[in-house]
Order: C-alpha cells, then structure tokens, then sequence
C-alpha cells in the first residue's frame, strides 16, 4: 500500500512549495553529455531527510535530456556504481548497437568504467531511460531518467511539465528496504511495491500554475511493478501521445488514464482553475488515493480567453503500412506466477517443476521457456509484418515491452486501447491483446515484461530482424 501516513509525511513538508519542475538539458552535437551513475542520496520522504540511492549526476531522475528530432544523441556513460550496468533508451526505435541490453546487445559496462551512447532519434516524443542489467535492483534505487525528443514545430504550450512518477519501498528509518529485493515472493506476485509516491523524486510537490496557462505534461512511470491509475481532480486532460507516439487528442476515460511500469503519456491542460484555488493528481489504489502532486493556480490569470483545441500532434516516421494478410504470427503464452497453472517449464534447457524454479529464482515462463534463451522467440526479415498475440494465462497483469520497434494495438484490452502505437502494453489477467509492427530495425531485440521483477525471474525473450 501506498500509505496514509507516508502521504501525510509527505504533504506536510510542503510550508513553502517545492515546485517540480525539472530542468533539462540539452544533448549537445558535439561533445557528449556525461552521465555519472553513482550512489547518491534524494529526499524522498521529506525535504530534511536525504535517503540513500543510486543516481545519475546525483539527480533522481536523472536529468531530463532533451534532443531535437532526427538529431544525434551522445551520451558518455561513467558507471561510478559497485556493480556493472548499462543505459537503455526506452522506447527509442534505436540502432540495435546502442540498445543496451546487457549481454544481449553490449558487454555490461563494469565498475569504474565508460561506456559512449551515439543514436539518431527518429521519432518526436517522450522516452526514458534507465539500465539494462540487473535491472530491478538499479531502477528500485533510482537509476531513470527522461529523454525528451522535440518536434521540429512542437504545438504551443506556455509550459512543458515533465511529471515522473515511481513508488519506492522504504523502511522505518526511510531507507530502501534493500532486504526485500530479490524477493521471490514479491517476484511471483505483482512485483516489487512501493510505499512511497514520489513524482520527479519529491513527494508530492506542488506544481504552481496560472489561470488560463496550457501545460504540456510528460507522465512517465518508472516504477518496477505499480501499474498506476491517475486521476485528475478538477484538470480536464487532453492526451495526445502514448509512449511517444502520437494520437488523436482525446479525454480520459471517467477522468482516469492507467499507465503501467514503462508507458508515458503526453496530456495537454488548460488550467481552469479560479486564481487561489488547487486541484490534486493522484495515484488511485485499492487503498484509496494517494497524492502525487498539486496544482496550485496563483493569484494572477495567464489569460482570459480560451484557447483552442490541442492538434494531431505530426505523426513519426514510424513504419505504418501494416501487411497482415502476409503477417508473421507469433503466439506468445504468459505463464507462471502466484496461483498460476503452470506446473513445469524449461529453464537453461532442463524441464523443472514448479518448486525447483523457484530455487533458482524463477517463477515464471512465455511458451514454456523460462528466461532468455539462446535462440530467439522468431526471427523476421527486415520489412516483414509481425503478429505479436500475447495471451496472458496467468492471474496478474503484465507490461509487455518489446525493443526497437513500435506496433500497433489490433485487438485491445480492459485497460489499453486499440488505435495506437506503443511500445509498452498492459496485458491483464486473462486477456489477449494482439500487437503488429513491422520489424523494420534489424538485430537482436528483447521482449520482456516491464515489471522488472517479473522480468527477472523468467519473463524475458528476445527476437531477431535479419
Ligand atoms: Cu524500459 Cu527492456 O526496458
Ligand atoms: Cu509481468
């Protein structure tokens, strides 16, 4: 549970507000900009009490990188951490070299090392990053970042609001519960949870606004496992791109958006609020709702008049001409977990039972197969159609992300709609959502679940595009 009393900690710090804004940097052309991971401390919980995690340039999140579309990104990377790491660009349609997957697409780069990251980014729109190895251990210590790439004509907005939320699982002294990671219990279940929000790595800041004044939110959850439901308060959002890609703009539905481990959103607010007055976004769990961050308009308008409609953002370069009646279908089964029926599967080439899975740390499987293995789940030409059909037949949802590429929802869910393109996908309990792309980026690609506890312990696949 997200708490109460965390929640109340959190907002009684605020006597001055902590505004949330995050500044960004520029990614220069020519020198790359250094990115240091190291430990570090952030004050999660409160601002007079600093918690000890992992950082980037001791910034969590990382510092916001921003780069104009179709641009270079040099990122140099200075692994200051005790163990070995790597940065993947989520959500980039990247070149396969620069992906950074440990062991998949780069060697991890070890302590007291560099590692240089050169990629165009072909697509406008708002990514992540974060590492590729060992993953759930460094992104629980607060290993992410955004990266934002920026349309050529980005539509007017008087304010870009980069808002990154992740839950933190902390103990009575506010530091991380570093004892619970790697648990298998939590792994089997819905991974690890926080119980603290943070958004931009406070908790709970306000946002102050101006009547009449247009943001451009960037939501971004970056937790391990919380599949997060929004809820707006009195805002009226208009959403015009997921996972960078954009949409016609669109409300919420019931004033909510759901966004699983991995997924942005790009929303458009105009604020209506009178001046004085506040409105709350918050993170709705069984619990109740827990507070994320307040917008607090002040006492002098923006402007009076409306404006207009937010516009169909310009659609990226992304590869649209879908050929499904030629299509490569690949079925993939999720199975395993906490009450599942899975009763054995193949791990490192042996079948094991249940119970010697979860002595090696693994509690789940995709067709049978626990882990990476050594061949790839498919292997597609370059400029073939593929028919990704994800069958969830375990009792808990999982957020499916695949490398390199971004595909099309064909056939929706309860909660992730059909008309989009995505690159992370929310796959409830049960359900079966159909996903096509056209493998266009050739290499070796990973397809994995996002609740990176989940993914450690048996959902992880990759596919090839030769
Ligand atoms: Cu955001 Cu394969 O990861
Ligand atoms: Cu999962």
């Amino acid at each position: 549970m997200l708490t109460r009393r965390r929640f109340l900690a959190g907002s009684a710090s605020l006597c001055g507000a902590i505004v949330a804004d995050l500044a960004a940097n520029s990614v220069a052309k020519t020198t790359p900009t250094i990115l240091t991971a190291a430990p570090g401390d952030a004050p999660l919980v409160d601002h007079r009490k600093q918690t000890s995690v992992w950082a980037y340039n001791t910034q969590v999140p990382g510092p916001v990188l921003r780069a104009a579309q179709g641009s270079e990104v040099r990122v140099r990377l200075r692994n200051r951490l005790p163990i070995a790491t790597t940065i993947h660009w989520h959500g980039v349609r990247i070149a396969n070299a620069m992906d950074g997957v440990g062991d998949l697409t780069q060697p991890p780069v070890a302590p007291g090392s560099e590692f240089d990251y050169a990629f165009v980014v072909p697509d406008a729109g708002t990514f992540w990053y974060h590492p590729h190895f060992r993953s759930a251990d460094a992104v629980a210590r607060g290993l992410y970042g955004l990266l934002i790439v920026d349309e050529p004509d980005p539509p007017q907005v008087d304010r870009d609001v980069p808002l990154v939320l992740d839950d933190w699982r902390l103990n009575d002294d506010d530091e991380l519960d570093l004892a619970s990671m790697g648990n298998l219990h939590d792994a089997a279940h819905e991974g690890r949870l926080g119980n603290v929000l943070s958004v931009n790595g406070l908790p709970a800041p306000d946002i102050n606004v101006s009547t009449g004044e247009r943001l451009r939110l960037r939501l971004a959850n970056t937790a391990n496992s919380r599949v997060m439901t929004l809820a707006f308060g009195a805002l009226r959002p208009q959403l015009i791109a997921f996972d960078g890609q954009p949409v016609s703009p669109r409300e919420t539905t019931d004033g909510r958006l759901v966004l699983a481990p991995g997924q942005r959103v790009d929303a458009i607010v105009d604020i209506e609020l009178e001046p004085g007055r506040t409105t709350e976004l918050t993170v709705v769990t069984r619990g109740g709702e827990t507070l994320a961050t307040r917008f607090v308009a002040g006492a002098k308008p923006l402007r009076e008049q409306q404006l207009d409609a937010p516009v169909h953002l310009p659609d990226n370069p992304v590869p649209h001409r879908l050929e499904l009646d030629t299509a490569l279908d690949v079925e993939l089964l999720m199975q395993g977990g906490a009450m599942g029926r899975m009763r054995s599967a193949s791990y490192r080439g042996e079948e094991l039972g249940m119970r010697e899975l979860v002595k090696q740390g693994q509690a789940w499987a995709f067709n049978g197969v626990v882990g990476m293995p050594d061949s790839p789940l498919f292997d597609a030409a370059r400029g073939q159609t593929v028919r990704l059909n994800m069958v969830n037949d375990t009792r808990w949802p999982h957020a499916m992300h695949f490398h390199g590429h971004h595909g099309r929802v064909l056939k929706g869910g309860r909660r992730e709609a059909t008309d989009v393109w995505r690159d992370t996908v929310l796959v409830d309990a049960g359900e079966r959502i159909d996903v096509a792309f056209i493998a266009d980026n050739p290499g070796r690609w990973m397809l994995h679940c996002h609740m990176l506890e989940h993914q450690s312990s048996g959902m992880a696949t990759w596919f090839a595009v030769s």
